[in-house]
């Protein structure tokens, strides 16, 4: 087929920004770029592959000549253009959770789940950030001996919230080390020097909507629904990565070094653990990075088939825009663009 047209909604955000540097490092073969965000940035001009394109106005037009859509700008957003760019023919990767858990709408992670694309209606979800490097690290483990539970906490940089929220983070953190009163306005609390254990909205059962997520995603990506995730979910004052204290239960017993060598194995793992040497996966090393990193990998000494271990990945990134980048180039692969018109 001809280099498909693509289409990125909230191209100036934190994971579009991300986005269009990694269509260049991927060497995403694209005819057609063009970009958009919300009306206080029509006009401007962003730089791709040394090209200077203008930020346009998601009018429903612009979806015409689309084959890719690429959509992370707000679930508000997404719920109002999802539908309307699918409608006007273009394949559309939607990076909120409007979607994620409808049952017509495949959310995928391509190492994990590639084959839930041929069933696409012209969308696909991806998942959230802290769910898709939680089920890289496990889904070579589930396969090998099936996971009945999982206790995971996280530690989630404020990129996933967005740029007001980096910005926040550098404003609150120079105000306190100048001795000054830091503003409060993206979170509830401060964030700067400080670890918060609320990341989107409280649900009826306690758990936050985040949390949620992480049960619900997980079963879907993972076509494994008994599994019970329990998941407190943690934001910490740090730009990028985010980091999972992730304790497994399994079926039956599972050696340290059997896991070790099945995430090895997995494509898009990295394992990193020699505690001894101080190595195991920090933020700052995903950081720019495509791989889920894991390590601290031991037997969990609370439960007898249990194991645990420290995720740690790029949450722009394999979080977004990599697994969102990953998704085209396998539709593309298995020739499933819907012909236009
Ligand atoms: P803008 O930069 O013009 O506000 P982040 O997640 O970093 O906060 O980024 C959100 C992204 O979504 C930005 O690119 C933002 O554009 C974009 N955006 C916000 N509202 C809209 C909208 N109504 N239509 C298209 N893009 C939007």
């Amino acid at each position: 087929m001809a280099n498909p047209n693509v289409v990125v909604v909230g191209a100036t955000g934190a994971v579009g920004r991300v986005f269009l540097r990694i269509l260049e490092q991927r060497h995403f073969p694209v005819n057609r770029l063009r970009l958009c965000a919300s009306p206080r940035s029509i006009g401007k001009r962003i730089k791709v592959n040394g090209d200077e394109l203008p930020l346009e106005a998601t009018t429903p037009e612009i979806f015409d000549d689309a084959d890719f859509a690429f959509i992370s700008a707000s679930t508000a957003v997404s719920r109002e253009l999802v539908p309307v760019a699918a409608q006007r023919g273009a394949f559309v990767i939607d990076d909120s959770s409007a979607y994620r858990m409808d049952p017509k709408v495949p959310l995928v992670v391509p190492e994990i789940n590639p084959e839930d694309l041929e069933w696409h209606r012209n969308i696909s979800a991806i998942p959230n950030c802290s769910t898709t490097q939680m089920v890289m690290a496990l889904y070579p483990l589930h396969k090998a001996n099936p996971i009945k539970r999982i206790i995971v906490d996280t530690y989630q940089a404020v990129s996933g919230t967005g740029t007001l929220a980096m910005e926040e983070l550098r404003e609150q953190s120079r105000s306190l080390l100048d001795g000054g009163a830091p503003k409060v306005a993206v979170y509830p609390h401060r964030i700067a020097f400080n670890v918060m254990p609320h990341i989107e909205p409280f649900m009826e059962d306690g758990y936050t909507r985040e949390e949620q997520k992480m049960l619900y995603e997980t079963r879907k990506i993972m076509h494994a629904p008994d599994i019970a995730v329990s998941a407190t979910c943690v934001r910490v004052p740090v730009y990028l990565s985010h980091s999972e204290a992730v304790h497994v239960e399994f079926t039956e017993p599972m050696e340290p070094e059997e896991a070790r060598d099945l995430m090895a194995a997995f494509p898009g793992v990295i394992v990193v653990d020699d505690p001894k040497k101080n190595q195991y996966p920090l933020a700052i090393d995903a950081a720019d990075k495509d791989e889920v990193f894991v390590g601290r990998i031991r037997k969990d000494s609370s439960c007898a088939n249990g194991i645990a271990m420290w995720v740690v990945s790029d949450n722009l990134r394999k979080g977004a825009a990599t697994n969102a980048i990953q998704i085209a180039e396998e539709v593309v692969k298995r020739e499933l663009l819907r012909p236009r018109g």
